[in-house]
């Protein structure tokens, strides 16, 4: 939670009053602080201390423009899951040896593009799909940085995070698994288009303990050690996942897993061996919000609703994975609190936000706390909703607006095909 409040009650985001934003911009929006999230990538890369490591912020929790810039002038990279992400993280300015891409179908215009860019690391997730990226260096004549993504098989149970955002075990799509992990390195070592560099995974997102992500990070290093003398790697990367607190708790900082990490990897004799990892949540989450407006109230028995302007199309966390945010008034409480439940327009019973306390009356907005990451993102025009604007705050001003979308151009989209 980024926000705070003026001494005049009203709420704040990075020194900006959200009412200000509200006025100038609209609802649904996000605000999103550009200093906090430097800050962020500063805080992860000192948790290194001097040794080689790349920060690959992931590019799915947070697409937008000015946050990706912000992140690569701190000096960090990209891991990038599609084509257009990937061209995206190059636009923004990241160089491509920054540059990771993972993904279980990469296409083969996917491919090419990597291929041409020569990015840090082909994160590799299949057996098959070894030949596919040969092939696709072949056609290029080029050669290609691979990396093998490992699926670890760690158990739900350790995960311990919840089973949508759980990549890292044995029912999940992602990654080679450990039985499959011998083919897999055979294949690549007898393509000549290929140079293995790196062994990664991925387990999961929004760990609030370094246990699972240490039980896979070990598990990866122990591959690594049966197969170091056989492919000269030059990075191992345990992937994202680091928790953030959305309301029930979480007492480890990224820094922690980083640190826990370099420890294990340490152990394992891999002193000095390029670390990376992945974040992309917790450089994000809690520096945005979803700025709302109060639409409609209605008292049903003892039940209270409070019906706002933004929905599960706008962030679909609540209703995809049951996450809870928290809820506040942007303008200063007035008045005693209440229970009332939070929905938002949206034609379906899931579009709702839960039940949070919230002043009995004397407020027309709300922000919904850390949404900074995989809420635009995931966001999207059902219902004939326009996509929210987004708002960027630095140095306590208004940096960047990018404005909602005109209802009218989604219906003219819808529109558009076979109109003569
Ligand atoms: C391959 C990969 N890396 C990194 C991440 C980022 O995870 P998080 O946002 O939890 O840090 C994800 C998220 O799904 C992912 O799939």
């Amino acid at each position: 939670m980024a926000t705070s409040r003026d001494a005049r009650g009203r709420l704040v985001l990075g020194g900006v009053a959200l009412e200000e934003v509200a006025a100038l911009a609209g609802t649904p929006t996000y605000v999103y602080d550009l200093g906090a999230v430097r800050a962020g990538v500063r805080e992860i890369t000192a948790a290194f201390g001097g040794d080689p490591h790349l920060v690959a912020y992931a590019v799915k929790a947070n697409s937008a423009g000015p946050v990706v810039r912000a992140v690569a002038a701190e000096g960090a990279g990209a891991d990038v899951v599609s084509g257009p992400e990937l061209a995206l993280a190059l636009g923004a300015g990241i160089s491509p040896d920054r540059i990771v891409y993972s993904g279980v179908a990469k296409t083969d215009a996917e491919l090419d593009l990597a291929v041409a860019a020569q990015i840090r690391g082909v994160q590799i997730e299949s057996v098959e799909e070894v030949e596919r990226v040969a092939a696709r260096a072949r056609a290029a004549s080029r050669r290609v940085k691979v990396a093998i993504r490992v699926n670890p098989e760690v158990d739900l149970e350790t995960l311990a995070t919840h089973q949508g955002i759980a990549t890292g075990h044995d029912d999940a799509k992602f990654g080679v698994a450990l039985s499959d992990f011998g083919r897999a390195f055979s294949a690549v070592l007898a393509q000549p288009e290929l140079e293995l560099v790196g062994l990664t995974t991925h387990v999961g997102s929004q760990f609030t303990q370094i246990e699972p992500y240490v039980v896979a990070a070990r598990r990866l290093f122990e591959l690594a050690a049966e197969v170091a003398s056989r492919a000269p790697l030059s990075y191992l990367d345990t992937g994202g996942g680091f928790g953030i607190d959305y309301g029930q708790g979480c007492p480890v900082a990224p820094a922690d897993f980083v640190r826990a990490v370099r420890a294990e990897r340490d152990r394992a004799g891999f002193g000095g061996m390029t670390l990376v990892c992945e974040p992309g949540r917790s450089l994000v989450a809690s520096h945005g919000v979803l700025l709302s407006r109060v639409v409609q109230r209605k008292v049903s028995g003892e039940r209270r609703w409070l019906m706002i302007d933004a929905g599960m199309n706008d962030l679909v966390r609540p209703a995809m994975y049951q996450a809870r945010h928290r809820i506040v008034p942007v303008e200063p409480p007035a008045a005693p609190s209440v229970g009332q439940r939070v929905v938002g327009p949206v034609c379906e019973s899931s579009d709702d936000f839960g039940s949070c306390a919230l002043p009995e009356r004397g407020f027309e907005l709300v922000a919904i706390l850390d949404a900074g990451a995989y809420g635009y993102t995931m966001a999207s025009a059902y219902n004939g909703r326009a996509l929210p604007a987004e708002v960027f705050v630095e140095d306590g001003k208004v940096a960047f607006v990018r404005p909602r979308a005109a209802a009218s151009a989604w219906v003219e989209e819808r529109l558009a095909a076979g109109r003569a």
